[in-house]
């Protein structure tokens, strides 16, 4: 089998005009990604991706299921597909593929006659609410001559209805309108399901497919092969809509727009089309007040879904700007750390606000995040922590946003235990807590987390109120890392898939970093005692796990995995909390140490997470890699952009792979997980925060 396939892909190379990839070949390609519903890519990993190109293959949902997204040309008089997969016609050739944080570009050609540029921008706009609490995604296609000579053509796309419903026998219903220069396709559920989800797909709001009138346009709604045939048969659609509402595979439903571009030189055209939902209400949340409904963010804004919706279309000039400068600001500043470095950061800034969404009123409001993937509980505050760079980086308040319910849950006193809760809801988007406790336990985590997170958060923006409206929360859980964090009970961290361990040394330097975090946070609320009791026990701490924690009779010595267990290992990452809030609570030797342990135990695709098994994790790699020298930080990173580029995974990146095959590790699928934001972590200790 694998010879045959070996055969039948070369085969496939070799008739096929191959890509560029630029700065690296992702295992998938993010095409429109803004929230957890709003997140289409195309597979590109030889795990099942067809290698990184537009055309011959559909779009997905994040998840794996087919989001029919179709793109068609005719020139001079012949018809091709340009994107998706409607087999009956040939496809164009790919000259390049490319991609910056917000966007992803790929040239087309058309037979060498004409030549297409579909660029995908979803735009990242963290300090502008406005514009991030849309869930909408661009796709700009510019048309160009070739060889100089002049061409017919008639650029045409779709949307199925496979967008509004994870149960593809789901009835879907439809509408076609115009406001102005707007035209849209809104689709949705017949049946609407509020708050509720199927293979993660949402089942309520309305979703959008919409364009800027110009000459030559022409929309239909109707059965898929007869939508598409209408328009190579044609080259113009028939302006009409089929109203035989049925379910999403039954004759399948598509929501097609074409512009006859008249006669096209080498002057460009182009046009452009929008993507996106809109929900009323996007959250069930118990908050102070019970469980209630908060509104999406962009309410505040809008008078109604249409007025949202033409803003965004006709915001493309601004929005691009926006995002071309955050792409320029990313770039460059990863860029001074290493190209390597620079493929990471742009990848995965997408991802991490690709998982949360902007909630509530201009009052009050509030970042919702998904814990995608793993488990789909909300605001996991061990998930949070791990991409919170990519948030502090952007924007501090967006953080401050994430932490803000997750603070108001507790204090409200809907959480019974005196350490922190470990998410705010067991799937999203149901924030609906835990009044019982029995949330997934993972007590010093949490604490640690959430310590080292409030003070991070206030050192970049001095918002000292943040620090006082919930110094007793905190309080209360340094008292349990007092109790807890120099002998860690039997328990799991944010590694719960590796299993549960006493004495883990890496988890017992994060409680002691956060004792210390709080001895800050006393001293910056005026409680000059409690700052010099906790600086004391840290620094105590500290001083009895390097004997507990390190094997210093190793050649070279490293930090164990456990206390006493002297042959284990692992990657320390916990330690990056002390140099991100310039603690100094750490001597330099401990990191020197461990830059130079790493060195010797780096396998094909990267340091393995620990001793127990040979994957790791692409998150903690990154955090580790920030702070080891210079040598060592660029030996993860190099490994990391090669992991990118070759791993025959063909999904949204995985913060979880073997480093020795770069593939999943047997049975565990880690998909397009926020924590990917943690490549973030040099550019934050770039920001020199310190208290
Ligand atoms: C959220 O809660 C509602 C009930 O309020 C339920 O119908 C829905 O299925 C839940 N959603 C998820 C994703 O569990
Ligand atoms: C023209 O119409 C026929 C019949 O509907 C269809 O099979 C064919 O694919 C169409 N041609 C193109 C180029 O779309
Ligand atoms: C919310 O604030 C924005 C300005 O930041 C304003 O334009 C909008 O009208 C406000 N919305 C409401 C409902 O007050
Ligand atoms: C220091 O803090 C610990 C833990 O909260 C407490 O038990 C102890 O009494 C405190 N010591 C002083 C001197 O305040
Ligand atoms: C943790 O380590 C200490 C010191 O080695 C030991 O006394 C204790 O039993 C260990 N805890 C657990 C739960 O194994
Ligand atoms: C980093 O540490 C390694 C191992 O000690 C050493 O070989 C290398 O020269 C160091 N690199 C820098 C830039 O100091």
């Amino acid at each position: 089998m694998i010879f045959l396939a070996t055969i039948f892909l070369s085969l496939l190379s070799f008739t096929k005009a191959s890509s560029t990839f630029s700065p690296a070949r992702p295992p998938a390609q993010p095409l429109a990604v803004k929230s957890p519903y709003l997140s289409a890519w195309q597979s590109a990993g030889s795990d099942g991706g067809n290698g990184g190109y537009l055309a011959g293959q559909w779009p997905t949902f994040w998840a794996g299921q087919i989001l029919g997204w179709t793109g068609l040309i005719n020139v001079d008089g012949a018809t091709y597909s340009w994107m998706g997969a409607p087999l009956y016609v040939p496809t164009v050739d790919q000259i390049s593929y490319s991609y910056t944080s917000t966007s992803s570009v790929y040239v087309l050609s058309v037979e060498g006659k004409v030549q297409i540029t579909a660029t995908f921008l979803s735009p990242i706009t963290p300090d502008d609410f406005q514009r991030q609490s849309l869930i909408f995604s661009y796709l700009n296609v510019e048309v160009v001559s070739l060889d100089g000579g002049e061409h017919d053509v008639q650029l045409y796309t779709d949307i199925s209805a496979e967008w509004v419903s994870g149960d593809r026998n789901t009835i879907a219903q439809w509408d076609y309108g115009t406001s102005g220069s707007l035209s849209y396709h809104k689709v949705y559920r017949q049946t609407q399901l509020a708050f509720s989800e199927i293979s993660d797909q949402t089942e309520y709001g309305n979703w959008w497919y919409s364009t800027t009138t110009d000459n030559g346009y022409t929309y239909e709604a109707g059965i898929d092969v007869d939508v598409r045939a209408q328009f190579g048969n044609h080259s113009t659609l028939s302006d009409s809509v089929n109203t035989d509402y049925r379910a999403i595979n039954s004759n399948w439903p598509v929501f097609a727009h074409a512009f006859d571009l008249g006669s096209v030189g080498t002057r460009s055209t182009s046009r452009l089309f929008s993507i996106g939902l809109t929900q009323e209400d996007a959250i069930q949340y118990d908050g102070a007040n019970g469980v209630v409904p908060l509104p999406s963010l962009w309410k505040q804004y809008f008078d109604d879904e249409i007025s949202a919706v033409s803003f965004f279309q006709n915001d493309y000039e601004t929005a691009s700007e926006l995002s071309s400068a955050l792409d320029r600001q990313v770039q460059s500043d990863s860029a001074a750390i290493s190209n390597d470095y620079a493929t990471l950061t742009t990848l995965s800034l997408r991802q991490a606000y690709g998982a949360t969404q902007l909630v509530g009123t201009n009052e009050t409001q509030y970042v919702f995040l998904k814990e995608i993937s793993s488990d789909g509980n909300v605001n996991t505050v061990d998930v949070i922590f791990p991409a919170h760079p990519a948030y502090l980086y952007t924007n501090p308040r967006f953080l401050k946003l994430l932490l803000a319910p997750l603070f108001e849950n507790q204090e409200a006193g809907q959480y019974p235990n005196r350490w922190s809760m470990h998410d705010l809801g067991s799937h999203y988007p149901n924030a609906t807590g835990h009044t019982d406790g029995n949330d997934e336990q993972m007590p010093l985590e949490e604490c640690g987390d959430m310590l080292i997170m409030s003070l991070a958060y206030y050192l970049a923006s001095k918002d000292i109120d943040f620090l006082n409206s919930n110094y007793k929360l905190l309080d209360q859980w340094t008292q349990f890392l007092v109790d807890e964090a120099l002998y860690p009970a039997n328990q799991i961290s944010t590694d719960d898939f590796a299993g549960s361990l006493a004495n883990q040394t890496n988890l017992a330097v994060k409680g002691m970093i956060g004792i210390k975090a709080m001895s800050v946070i006393a001293s910056a609320t005026g409680d000059s005692s409690s700052a010099s009791n906790y600086s004391s026990i840290a620094s105590d701490y500290i001083t009895q796990w390097q004997t507990l924690g390190i094997n210093s009779a190793a050649n070279p010595p490293h930090a164990t995995l456990a206390y006493g267990s002297d042959d284990t290992w692992g990657l320390l990452y916990n330690l990056f909390g002390d140099k991100e809030l310039g603690l100094n609570l750490v001597p330099q030797s401990v990191y020197d140490m461990q830059s130079d342990f790493y060195q010797t135990v780096n396998a094909q695709y990267g340091v393995p997470l620990d001793t127990r098994h040979s994957y790791t994790k692409a998150d903690w790699e990154a955090w580790v890699a920030s702070i080891s020298n210079e040598t060592t930080r660029d030996m993860f990173y190099s490994d990391l952009a090669k992991w990118i580029n070759e791993t025959p995974t063909n999904h949204a990146l995985s913060d979880l792979y073997d480093t020795v095959s770069g593939d999943y590790p047997d049975g565990i699928f880690f998909i397009n997980r926020p924590v990917m934001g943690g490549v973030f972590a040099q550019l934050v200790l770039d920001m020199g925060l310190s208290p």
